[in-house]
């Protein structure tokens, strides 16, 4: 199974593949959080990408491109995969398009998740994960049973994104809308988009997710 899952920023893409990726013994490819573990390394191409996350704009076709074609690739792929964050503009949906059919595969599902604005603002300024695990938790909408305790791995520390203020949402929201937006129509126009209502609650958006994967 190949899904794809677009979305503007805060739209649930991340928070919905890690339940999805359970559920049907798939993995969660999310081109974020293989960005953030670049920037983690300290690498001089970590810096360069850091900088073009910080600012919320999109790092280049080329290097995601290559990142993704690489990674379907590995064995831990082969039951299929959740792709959350990619592609993110035409020139990524075609090179995805390509690159699958060189390897005999297709995409199962396209899945947007429609989603306002203002409300992602609030959706990601509160949000923080798990340092351990990397369990996703909100101030507001999904905090741990116990206050300050992960309910995964019971760990205690906790981290936000350094892409997840205010402003630079704003630019991501700006970079999604210009840049992202088109590929809707893209795979509207191949017959191949379902667009499900984000802004329900999160276990009602996984519900939905299932009556189309089936
Ligand atoms: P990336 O990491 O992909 O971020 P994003 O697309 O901006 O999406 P988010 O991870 O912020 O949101 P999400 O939809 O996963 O929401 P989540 O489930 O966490 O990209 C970051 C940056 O990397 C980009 O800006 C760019 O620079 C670069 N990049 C990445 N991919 C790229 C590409 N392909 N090309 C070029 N550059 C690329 O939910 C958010 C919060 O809301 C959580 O706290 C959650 O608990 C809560 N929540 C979720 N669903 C609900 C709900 N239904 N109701 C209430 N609360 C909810």
């Amino acid at each position: 199974m190949r899904l794809v899952l677009l979305g503007p920023p805060g739209a649930g893409k991340g928070t919905q593949s890690r339940r999805l990726q359970n559920t049907y013994n798939i993995l969660q490819l999310s081109t974020g959080d293989m960005l953030r573990a670049e920037v983690s390394s300290g690498s001089e191409l970590g810096r360069k990408v850091a900088e073009i996350m910080d600012a919320g704009k999109l790092v280049s076709d080329e290097l995601i491109i290559k990142m993704i074609s690489r990674r379907i690739e590995l064995d831990d792929c082969k039951n299929g995969f959740i792709l959350d964050g990619f592609p993110r503009t035409t020139p990524q949906a075609e090179a995805l398009d390509k690159v699958l059919s060189e390897k005999n595969m297709r995409l199962d599902h396209v899945i947007e998740l429609m989603a306002d604005d203002e409300a992602m603002v609030k959706r990601i300024t509160g949000r923080y994960s798990c340092t351990n695990c990397g369990a996703g938790y909100h101030d507001a909408y999904q905090q741990p049973n116990n206050a300050g305790t992960c309910d995964k791995c019971g760990g205690t520390d906790f981290i936000r994104r350094a892409d997840d203020t205010a402003e630079t949402v704003r630019s991501r929201l700006l970079a999604y809308h210009k840049q992202t937006a088109p590929i809707v129509t893209y795979y509207g126009e191949k017959g191949m988009l379902k667009s499900i209502d984000g802004m329900a609650d999160i276990d009602e958006v996984t519900k939905k997710l299932k009556e189309i994967i089936g």
